[in-house]
């Protein structure tokens, strides 16, 4: 795959697939990444943030500023999924106390003035629910021309969702923002239109133990990583390499959380593969749609709905990815993830 420079602000709800996603873009040198935003989902807005300070000192990227913006969702009270992350976002992971502090700016205002200073040169990748995306939608309307292009990960289309029979985390978190940001980018260009990764396609990315074991091979660890379904709960990681220990930490949790939802001992790493396709490091096809999000129906809020053939007779805003390649993206992570946690640290 052709690597080429990328400058991204990354706005997330770390959350254990987004750690892996945020430890696979600081693999990456040819990515910048401008300002990481931390929005309420998986967990608080302020345990977010804490984690995503950690995360970024682990991979090596401290001075990426770490703000928080919004701490409820635009207009439904905030839930959490402990269940599904753990107490902190991270699984059994403990991640090291953070030297560094959260930024002093709002994270609406940081996208808003990185976006104006850069124009068309930023990529925007949204892991979490669009709080903090809608809110800066209403800041700067032109954010649709300003940044280069938009990732988000969210929604389910014609495909179960996983917090709802119908929706997805993210936008059952905070449908009103999915809706406020679908409106914004209605009749807006194709080639600026959100790239939308959704269940039907995330789900295909499933990590298993064999991956964390090779990527932990990968890394140079002296023992054999193993996570099976066998083992107590809170068993911990006794690697040798550092960001093998919280990454295998994190993921052993996340595994056993789909197993007890019936999916196998396995995670799906939605918010990684969305990092993929905002740095143009997994192949992917798009369907153009028009996107809505339900926000008042009571069984049905935060269901999402793609009209892929022009029946509302209403202007595209969404390009909705399709046809991954689940074996290319799990590869791609193992060898990428893996020659970085062997990198000699300073
Ligand atoms: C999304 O919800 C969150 O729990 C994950 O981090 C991901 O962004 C998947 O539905
Ligand atoms: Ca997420």
């Amino acid at each position: 795959m052709d690597r080429r420079p990328v400058s991204l602000l990354l706005d997330c709800d770390t959350g254990v697939d987004d750690a892996l996603a945020l430890a696979y873009l600081c693999s990456q040198p040819q990515v910048e990444i401008v300002a990481v935003t931390s929005t309420p989902g998986n967990v608080a807005a302020d345990q977010v943030a804490l984690n995503n300070l950690a995360l970024l000192e682990l991979c090596g990227r401290p001075s990426v500023p770490v703000a928080v913006g919004s701490r409820t969702p635009l207009s439904v009270p905030l839930v959490t999924t402990p269940e599904t992350h753990g107490p902190q976002g991270v699984g059994y992971a403990q991640l090291p106390v953070p030297q560094g502090a959260v930024s002093a700016s709002d994270a609406v205002e940081l996208w808003v003035e990185a976006a104006r200073a850069r124009p068309g040169e930023l990529t925007a990748l949204l892991t979490a629910p669009l709080t903090n995306f809608a809110l800066a939608l209403r800041a700067e309307p032109r954010l649709p021309e300003l940044l280069k292009n938009v990732v988000i990960m969210g929604g389910s289309y014609y495909y179960q969702g996983n917090t709802t029979p119908t929706a997805e985390w993210n936008t059952h978190v905070d449908p009103h923002a999915a809706a406020e940001v679908f409106a914004a980018y209605s009749g807006q260009p194709e080639e600026k239109l959100p790239l939308v990764c959704a269940l039907e396609t995330t789900e295909r990315i499933e990590m298993r133990p064999e991956h964390l074991a090779a990527l932990a091979a990968r890394a140079g660890c002296t023992e054999p990583e193993v996570a099976s379904a066998g083992q107590a709960n809170g068993t911990r990681s006794r690697a040798s390499n550092e960001l093998v220990r919280q990454l295998s930490d994190m993921l052993r949790f996340y595994f056993a959380f789909h197993q007890q939802h019936g999916q196998g001992y396995l995670a799906h790493i939605h918010d990684y593969f969305a990092a993929c396709v905002a740095i143009g490091t997994t192949p992917f096809r798009t369907r153009t749609a028009t996107v809505h999000v339900e926000t008042e129906a009571p069984r049905l809020v935060g269901t999402t709905v793609a009209d892929f053939r022009g029946l509302w007779g209403e202007p595209p805003n969404a390009r909705v990815v399709a046809d991954p390649e689940p074996e290319q993206a799990l590869a791609e992570l193992v060898n990428a993830v893996g020659a970085f946690a062997a990198r000699p640290r300073t």
